[in-house]
């Protein structure tokens, strides 16, 4: 939680998060989790363990993912931070976020931002993944609902979609 009350010294530093240019004073000790959620109204972003074992609040920064509870706000300044909300389209969900809806590949939904931004990460590397390279490629995101099963169904289906929209698009 980021508090505007205490008279800590403050640094000014500026994000884009989602393509929306932020900038605001933080602590020195401000995680970049805490400002995305409470200073970017990134509320998609979700914080479980907060010591970078649970993969719940993992975004993408400057092309990378990186769990943004191990980060402090003030080393991301001037960075391109994309969050799950980030990968809706014009007319609504993206085909990763498709997939995990109409698997239902979600429970409680608190793991979920985490799961499609590793989703994302895995198949711009990888686009036809099999099983066990999903397994590993989902091992820092944790799950306490859902078993497991239909988020790897997920993944399969995502990455058909995507090849889908690559092939329909030339985009190979
Ligand atoms: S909240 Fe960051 S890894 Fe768990
Ligand atoms: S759906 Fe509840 S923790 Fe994953």
């Amino acid at each position: 939680m980021i508090d505007n009350t205490s008279d800590r010294p403050t640094q000014e530093i500026t994000l884009t998060v989602n393509g929306n240019e932020i900038t605001e004073e933080v602590e020195p000790r401000h995680k970049l989790s805490d400002f995305l959620r409470y200073r970017a109204d990134s509320t998609d972003v979700r914080v479980g363990c907060e010591h970078g074992a649970c993969g719940a609040c993992t975004v993408e920064v400057d092309g990378k993912n990186v769990k943004s509870c191990m980060l402090f706000a003030v080393q991301a300044d001037g960075s391109d931070v994309l969050t799950s909300t980030g990968l809706n389209e014009d007319d609504g969900l993206g085909p990763i976020q498709e997939a995990f809806h109409e698997n239902h590949a979600l429970q409680c939904g608190f793991c979920t931002s985490g799961f499609i931004m590793a989703t994302k990460e895995l198949l711009e590397k990888n686009p036809d993944p099999d099983r066990e390279e999903i397994v590993d490629g989902l091992s820092d995101n944790i799950c306490r609902c859902t078993g497991y099963v239909n988020i790897i169904k997920a993944v399969e289906d995502a990455a058909d979609r995507m090849d889908t929209v690559s092939q329909a698009t030339g985009d190979d």
